[in-house]
């Protein structure tokens, strides 16, 4: 596994763990380092076990030897990060320097396989590059890339709903499917494609989740104006199988290292190819609006009056069971509340962050009652379960104080019947 990231990490803890003898290298000795001492760089659920198990047993391995690991591998995954360029494309140095320096130590055949989000085309590129050094009798570059989420990685690699394989080549697909076999066998569809189909699958899933997503959120905006619970709704359409339940709850705006990155990369790809993603660049305005959109109705809830008033987040991170704060709402509502003069305290599961280190009145609290106690606002940011049964009227020091419930976790029912001035998205 080239790259230690996120897909990198997870999948070689997870292939090491099905049985493979694997090697996750990464040009960040420091990073190297810590995984060889058992400290994982990110919070995942279920992750550390993964690793130390594997680590233990010598079928996981960490270097920032490259060569070393080629060398002794079969099946190379590119698994590095393909960051959003001035422009909104993917910038995919990562991907090529990769290349480059897999090339160098190609000497018998090798797999290639691409694991990260890359526009339509990139296997090509990587494939000339690689020739470049390599015998072509060599290697054989496919794409598969990956569908994890944070949070819910380690389940989401071991009961895939589907394996993306694109490549041309029967016997190349025949080897990546008995990698796969453990998985196939627990009942994952296994579908293979062409090289670039797969690169595109990769994209349109992604930009597919990110409209179901925005679509809810504005029927949401239309239910709270109509006096209508858009719970109501999200399940009436889910239960249609055609629509399907699932990314249908309104929240906050998407956020994290995928949603806005990959549709912004994928409007460009159509750019490139003359093609006008009309849906897709909606989508991106609608989200970009409705960060804005929601520091408007935290001020309203405050009317308008938010000198010096306490507003308290419960998370920051841009969604439950992950430490990643990037693409995170927070990121946008909490300057813009600043600006107006708030305080803001904030307590989060996964600890303090540096994101807010710097910014004048914002204080970390390492507790749910110490982040509310003497709060005028308390705004549900994220939906870690822990927020799902606060005691309000047990914390509050205040008598007077109020709710912005983001994730719908609480009843507006129950919420009467406590006397708790309550407001949530689309109800
Ligand atoms: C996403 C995809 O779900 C994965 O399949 C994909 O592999 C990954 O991107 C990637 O390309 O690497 P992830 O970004 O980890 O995964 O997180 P999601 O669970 O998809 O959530 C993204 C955002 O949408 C979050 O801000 C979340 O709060 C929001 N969301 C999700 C909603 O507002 N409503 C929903 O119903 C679902």
């Amino acid at each position: 596994m080239i790259g230690t990231g996120y897909v990198g990490l997870v999948s070689g803890a997870c292939f090491a763990d099905l049985g493979n003898s694997v090697w996750c290298v990464d040009k960040d000795k420091n990073k190297i380092d810590n995984l060889n001492n058992g400290i994982i760089p990110i919070y995942e659920p279920g992750l550390e076990e993964i690793v130390n198990k594997n680590f233990k047993s010598g079928r996981l391995k960490f270097t920032s030897n490259l060569e070393e690991a080629v060398k002794a591998s079969q099946i190379i995954f590119i698994c590095v990060g393909t960051p959003t360029s001035k422009n909104g494309s993917a910038d995919l140095s990562y991907v090529y320097n990769a290349s480059k320096e897999i090339s160098k130590s190609i000497k018998t055949f090798k797999i290639v396989v691409n694991k990260s989000t890359v526009p339509v085309t990139t296997g090509d590129k990587v494939e000339k590059i690689i020739s470049k050094k390599a015998k072509k009798r060599n290697f054989e570059v496919i794409s598969n890339p990956e569908f994890l989420r944070e949070g819910e990685a380690i389940r989401d690699f071991r009961f895939p709903d589907r394996i993306v394989v694109g490549t041309n080549n029967k016997k190349i697909l025949k080897k990546i499917e008995s990698l796969y076999e453990p998985l196939i066998k627990k009942g994952a569809t296994f579908f293979s494609t062409s090289r670039r189909g797969a690169e595109i699958i990769k994209y349109a899933a992604n930009a597919f989740l990110a409209t179901k997503i925005s679509f809810i959120n504005e029927i949401g905006n239309l239910c709270e104006k109509a006096n209508v619970d858009v719970e109501d709704v999200s399940l009436g359409i889910g239960l249609d199988k055609r629509i399907g339940s699932r990314f249908l709850r309104v929240g906050p705006s998407y956020g994290g290292s995928c949603f806005p990155k990959d549709t912004k990369a994928i409007v460009n790809t159509g750019y490139n190819f003359k093609t006008n993603l009309s849906i897709i660049k909606a989508v991106i305005k609608s989200n970009d609006y409705r960060m804005d959109m929601l520091s408007k109705k935290a001020k309203s809830i405050l009317n308008n009056k938010i000198k010096n008033k306490k507003i308290t987040f419960l998370g920051v991170t841009f969604k439950a069971n992950t430490d990643d704060m990037r693409g995170s709402t927070s990121l946008k509502m909490i300057p813009n509340l600043i600006k107006k003069g708030a305080i803001i305290r904030y307590y989060d599961p996964t600890g303090i962050k540096k994101e807010f280190s710097k910014t004048k009145n914002v204080l970390f609290c390492d507790t749910i009652s110490s982040a509310c106690a003497d709060s005028d606002l308390v705004i549900i940011h994220t939906e870690w379960d822990e927020f799902k049964s606060i005691d309000f009227k047990r914390i509050f020091k205040k008598k007077k104080f109020k709710i912005f419930d983001m994730r719908n976790l609480y009843s507006p029912k129950d919420m009467k019947k406590l006397k708790i001035s309550y407001y949530s998205i689309g109800r």
